[in-house]
């Protein structure tokens, strides 16, 4: 147990030392934890597209920073009044820490807890000489071991293997509630998902466990489509035009109940998209970053009770529905392995992120300790 203060641990990380700069793997100096915080010892982490909105500078964070925000290990050390896990327990961490208290949390909302994502302390955990470095979403799991507040670990049962748990803590969940939290979406529905990497086809999984009748998807990308059909979609195509006469046939002129959007780069493109897509009093469901905005707003949202909705984690109160879809998980409801295509070494960042943006693989993780 430690009081904070001198550094005690050196972790090889992989940070951003400004917006547009490079991933980079270097040796950081590492506190105790304090009040509230706990280190863990990562043996898995995600890599989602979040995490290059970040580098980019396209999703403002102060730099330095290490990357990662989903990831799983085991607790090391705890600091002062740690009550919520224990040396030695597994857990994931979650990018969306949960205080229990706020009244977001004490009313079902803990995606928007006050406690935002930042360390417990306020001090940020990490050293690179004199600088001080902070871990992206008051994470970083791209470092082999990180201080991080109580707050933000979820613990899973031992025999949850670290990268399935790792993709629970960002990519499943998010994916997962923008279909059944954000979007809502019920039995009989129509669904038009955009955009099938990692956190997609989590909302393409949810949306056909909801019961909806159609899961459309769009993604340019073979396998991305491939892997959708086999997570649950009904139908896949490789551009919104095509998606769009589809729909139009299928429902009769009706169109869809969602869009849901979870490219990795939003445009105004696949908005106009999505907004069109979806008929009278129907919802689109925004997850994805980037710089696009609705051309045709308010006119085609005014005259058909169009909705448009985002939020963060897709909307899941992450204490809630983490254990519940590690649960399904484990039951073989939710075959998180089935978006795993690829591992990489901490010294592979890069390469994993080129993968990404190149859309080789539906969803890499970094395995530390390789
Ligand atoms: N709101 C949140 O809390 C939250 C959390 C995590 C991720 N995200 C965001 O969700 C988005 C998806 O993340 P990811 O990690 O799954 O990304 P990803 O890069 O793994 O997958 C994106 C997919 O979109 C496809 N695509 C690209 N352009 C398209 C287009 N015009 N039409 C249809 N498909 C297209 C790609 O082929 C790819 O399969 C990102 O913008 C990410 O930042 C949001
Ligand atoms: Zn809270
Ligand atoms: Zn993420």
């Amino acid at each position: 147990m430690g009081e904070g203060g001198g550094a005690a641990v050196r972790t090889r990380a992989v940070i951003c030392r400004e917006a547009g700069a490079p991933w980079e793997l270097v040796e950081l100096d590492l506190d105790e934890p304090g009040a509230r915080e706990v280190r863990v010892r990562f043996r898995a982490a995600g890599l989602c597209h979040l995490d290059e909105h970040a580098r980019t500078g396209g999703l403002p964070v102060r730099a330095p920073f290490v990357g990662g925000h989903e990831g799983a290990g085991v607790v090391e050390a705890v600091g002062p009044g740690v009550s919520r896990v224990a040396v030695g327990d597994h857990v994931l961490c979650s990018p969306v820490p949960v205080c229990g208290r706020c009244r977001y949390c004490a009313t079902g909302r803990q995606n928007l807890c006050e406690d935002g994502a930042g360390p417990a302390n306020g001090a940020p955990p990490f050293r690179l000489g004199d600088a001080e470095v902070g871990g992206f979403r008051g994470l970083g799991t791209f470092s082999e071991r990180a201080v991080v507040a109580e707050a933000s670990c979820i613990g899973v049962p031992a025999e949850l293997s670290p990268e399935v748990a790792a993709l629970l803590g960002c990519t499943v969940p998010t994916g997962w509630g923008s279909a059944v939290r954000l979007a809502g979406v019920r039995a009989g529905q129509t669904v038009v998902v955009f955009g099938c990497g990692g956190v997609g086809t989590s909302a393409v999984r949810a949306a056909a466990t909801a019961g909806a009748r159609r899961v459309v998807v769009v993604d340019p990308v073979p396998l991305k489509r491939e892997t959708a059909l086999r997570s649950g979609a009904t139908h896949a195509f490789a551009d919104a035009a095509a998606a769009h006469d589809f729909v139009v046939a299928d429902t009769w002129g009706e169109l869809a109940d969602h869009a849901i959007v979870t490219v990795g780069r939003v445009d105004d493109a696949v908005l106009d998209a999505a907004l069109l897509v979806v008929g009278k009093a129907g919802q689109v469901t925004v997850t994805s970053l980037g710089p696009g905005s609705f051309r045709h707003h308010p006119s085609p949202a005014i005259a058909y009770t169009r909705r448009i909705r985002g939020g963060p984690h897709g909307g899941c109160n992450p204490l809630d529905d983490i254990p519940r879809l590690v649960r399904m998980h484990q039951d073989g409801q939710l075959d998180v392995g089935g978006l795993l295509t690829d591992r990489y070494r901490l010294d592979d960042v890069r390469t994993g992120f080129d993968d990404l943006l190149a859309g080789r693989g539906v969803r890499g993780v970094i395995i530390h300790g390789r």
